[in-house]
């Protein structure tokens, strides 16, 4: 199989179960080097099981799921890749910086490390405050601290935003843009649809299916909505196929890979 050099994750033929439940069916999807990709759709969609089929901890049916070109989930991968989950994993009785000092040393890395990530998302100030005290915003600020320790290539966040008020939700995404900008992948859920303006590309998700590969100017060029929400509700209505937008493989080089 070959895999576009500039995929950080190439999921191929992809089939979960859980429980009773087909989550997903033979699900193909890339994501792209170097970008922040947001990874939206309602609740249930499938999203935090992609999340988890990609850093390998979901139990999969088929498929073949490559991350930075190794078997998700392989060894080799632990220090390069990097998961948030959705309940942010916070010890509230730490200060902020025993938190990262803590996870820093679990990961083997030193304090200079914890006080980057630290620094990285802004928390500097709040480094000697115990993290039960903190603004929702700022807890999900020491989760972003937690998942960047060691730079990551690739980092995966579940909907690390939800909650959150538009003017904090606003100040998380400029800071994934910066982490971004030093070369890492970002892959970032969201259930809310207007988030989909701060992302470089767009996986659009319904039942298991990804229902469009875009930026976001392809989503709004392609379904002449005003707005994300509008866009969304314009893809479900007209059944689009993930080729409607401006799907980074055409179907032709899709078959050519296999
Ligand atoms: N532990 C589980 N057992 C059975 N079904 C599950 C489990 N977790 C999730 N599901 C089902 O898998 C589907 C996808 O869930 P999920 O990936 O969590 O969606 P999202 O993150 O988009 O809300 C949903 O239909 C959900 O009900
Ligand atoms: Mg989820």
């Amino acid at each position: 199989m070959m895999n576009k050099p500039d995929a950080a994750v190439a999921v191929r033929g992809l089939t979960v179960r859980r429980g009773s439940r087909t989550v997903f069916d033979g699900l193909d999807v890339d994501i792209i080097r170097g970008s922040v990709t947001g990874l939206l759709g309602p609740s249930g969609c499938g999203k935090s099981t992609l999340m988890r089929s990609i850093v390998g901890v979901q139990k999969t049916r088929g498929g073949t799921v490559t991350v930075l070109g190794d078997r998700a989930g392989s060894r080799g991968l632990r220090r390069r890749v990097s998961y948030a989950t959705q309940s942010a994993a916070v010890y509230d009785d730490l200060s902020v910086r025993d938190n990262l000092r803590y996870f820093a040393r679990a990961a083997g890395l030193g304090r200079r490390d914890a006080d980057r990530a630290i620094d990285t998302v802004g928390l500097t100030e709040h480094a000697r405050g115990l993290a039960g005290d903190l603004s929702g915003g700022q807890r999900s600020r020491v989760s972003l601290a937690v998942a960047l320790l060691g730079d990551p290539e690739l980092i995966v966040l579940d909907e690390p935003t939800v909650g959150l008020d538009p003017v904090l939700r606003d100040e998380l995404w400029s800071t994934f843009r910066g982490i971004a900008d030093t070369g890492a992948t970002l892959l970032v859920s969201s259930h809310v649809m207007d988030e989909a303006t701060r992302c470089d590309r767009l996986l659009l998700m319904r039942e298991g299916r990804v229902i469009a590969d875009t930026t976001p100017a392809g989503l709004l060029a392609a379904t002449g909505a005003a707005d994300a929400d509008a866009a969304f509700l314009e893809l479900i209505r007209s059944g689009a196929h993930p080729d409607a937008a401006d799907h980074p493989l055409t179907r032709r080089e899709r078959r050519a890979e296999r």
